[in-house]
């Protein structure tokens, strides 16, 4: 099957110093990859340059073709056809992917319109209304008609990621990249977003990127992961093969930390 995303070379770097090399990998419809290294790694440089989100100021070369059209050096009008078409974001924070001047229920229905002019369907405003409740529904908001006239701030954090969700969604995106969904969000809320994207993704279909550098994390939602340290991959595999064997010394670490974190919250008794 032709992947959706396939990443060849890349390098990014900020003037001479390199942010991410030679980095390859590839994702197929449907399927759910994780990406995952310490902070600063270069995981979001590598989402932004496959949504070509970067500044103009980072060089990226190497190749990203996403949905069989090469992103390097891409035109705006291309990126702007391929972005939610072809691959939707969700960000670690939500805040700053809402309009903190926008009510909800108009941030959800602006991906819906875009996507029903881009089927070349009927657009009425009864048929985007529907569709916003619909998408509220789906990512389990309570309250829909408060939460439809509220403004970002009225909600709460895992709240407003669920609306990020719902934005992301409403885009019915081939490829979503979920870069540190859950971060921002406490242990509980994190629990529930997870298992609302997970539900979502096998639902819909949709290939999956998740960024995180959190390994339980991962581990519960994708099936391949790539383990990147200093821009640079150093390990990739099935799950549980990578987290059961790693082989190499940075994935170890990752994985040792994850088992004492997990201990001392068994210790805690929480
Ligand atoms: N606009 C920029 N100009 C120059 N360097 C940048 C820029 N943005 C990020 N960087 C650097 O690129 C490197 C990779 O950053 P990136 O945001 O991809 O890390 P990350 O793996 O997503 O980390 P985190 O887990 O903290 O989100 C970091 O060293 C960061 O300081
Ligand atoms: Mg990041």
């Amino acid at each position: 099957m032709t992947a959706l995303l396939t990443i060849q070379g890349l390098d990014i770097r900020a003037g001479d110093k390199p942010l991410v090399s030679g980095l390859s990998l590839s994702i197929r419809p449907g399927e759910r990859i994780g990406l995952i290294g310490e902070s600063g790694s270069g995981k979001s440089m590598t989402a932004m340059a496959a949504t070509g989100l970067l500044p103009t100021s980072i060089r990226v070369t190497g190749s990203i073709e996403l949905d069989g059209q090469q992103v390097v050096g891409a035109p705006d009008k291309t990126m702007n056809r391929l972005r939610g078409a072809a691959a939707a974001v969700v960000f670690q924070e939500p805040l700053t992917a809402l309009d903190p001047l926008m009510k909800i229920g108009r941030q959800i229905a602006e991906p819906v319109r875009r996507r029903l002019e881009r089927e070349g369907g009927k657009v009425s405003k009864d048929a985007i209304s529907r569709e916003v409740r619909d998408l509220i529904d789906k990512v389990a908001l309570p309250q829909p008609e408060r939460i439809i006239n509220s403004y970002p701030h009225e909600v709460s954090g895992g709240q407003r990621q669920r609306v990020a969700i719902a934005m992301a969604l409403a885009c019915r995106p081939k490829l979503l990249i979920a870069d540190e969904p859950t971060t921002a969000l406490d242990v509980t809320t994190q629990a529930e977003i997870l298992k609302l994207l997970d539900q979502l993704v096998r639902e819909t279909g949709m290939a999956l990127l998740f960024i995180s550098h959190d390994l339980p994390v991962v581990s519960q939602v994708v099936e391949r992961v790539i383990v990147l340290k200093n821009g640079v991959a150093v390990e990739e595999g099935a799950v549980n093969t990578v987290f059961g064997n790693p082989q190499h010394v940075y994935t170890r670490s990752l994985v040792e930390a994850a088992r004492l974190f997990d201990e001392a919250l068994g210790a805690t008794g929480s």
